[in-house]
């Protein structure tokens, strides 16, 4: 077997056994996991677009919700030399396997102390950092719309002015709540929705659609108008350097 062969063979099984423990976290717990198969690269591509363009300079960067790490794969060889990436993850197993992901990737060889991966909710990271690109993986659907609020809320909080939040919506997901799910919970999907309609209508620079992913989705790709004033309670001086 040659050397292609092997290292082809290894990313596949690697992303079999991914596949497998996405399944069994989403059984464990559905709600929070969100969905039964990682993202798929072309949504990983999307979604971590704004760092790509914004080339060679040195970025403070945020992922949220990580999962097994399909985004945070793509993420990594984009960010510019001297960049900053912290990673939030809820879930203590898909948290170690970030861990390991990050110690182990040969772009971050000697330099993986960039890299820091949270084991947390985001609604309790606790940071002195404001970042120019938040890429976000969450269920947002499944939340509390005063969840999705808060995280919304914050995300713009942690942005730096003129920073990036992309985010991803399953497409469909309503209907599907609609027929399947009780008054409450299609009311529930309702009020999230409107959530977020609110803040892409205020903040919103583009959205995508992916049919190739399991289930297909819209990117969103949101941004803080420079004129927002930054909370007090945040180190705007905090950049890429610290
Ligand atoms: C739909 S999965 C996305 C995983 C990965 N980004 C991908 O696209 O394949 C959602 C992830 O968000 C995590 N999560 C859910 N609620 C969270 C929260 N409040 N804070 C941080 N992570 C959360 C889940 O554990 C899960 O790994």
């Amino acid at each position: 077997m040659d050397d292609w062969t092997t290292s082809h063979d290894r990313v596949l099984a690697q992303r079999n056994a991914e596949g497998w423990m996405f399944l069994i976290e989403a059984a464990r717990d559905l709600r929070t996991t969100g969905a039964i198969a990682p993202s798929s690269k072309t949504l990983a591509r999307l979604l971590t677009d704004p760092v790509h363009k914004h080339g060679t300079q040195p970025l403070n960067v945020l992922e949220v919700g990580a999962g097994t790490g399909s985004v945070t794969r793509t993420l990594i060889p984009r960010l510019s030399r001297g960049s900053r990436l912290d990673i939030v993850e809820a879930n203590a197993r898909f948290a170690a396997q970030l861990r390991h992901l990050v110690r182990t990737h040969p772009r971050l060889t000697g330099e993986s102390e960039r890299v820091h991966v949270h084991h947390t909710l985001v609604e309790q990271l606790d940071t002195i950092h404001l970042y120019d690109v938040i890429v976000s993986g969450l269920p947002f659907t499944n939340f509390a719309p005063a969840q999705v609020e808060t995280i919304m809320n914050r995300y713009m909080e942690l942005l730096q002015p003129g920073g990036t939040l992309t985010y991803f919506a399953y497409r469909g997901t309503r209907y599907a709540r609609a027929v399947t799910a009780s008054r409450a919970e299609a009311r529930r999907h309702c009020a999230v929705e409107e959530v977020l309609a609110d803040y892409q209508r205020r903040y919103a620079i583009g959205c995508w659609s992916v049919w190739g992913n399991l289930p297909p989705a819209n990117v969103w790709q949101l941004r803080r108008p420079v004129s927002v004033p930054a909370p007090a309670t945040l180190d705007i001086t905090a950049g890429a350097a610290q």
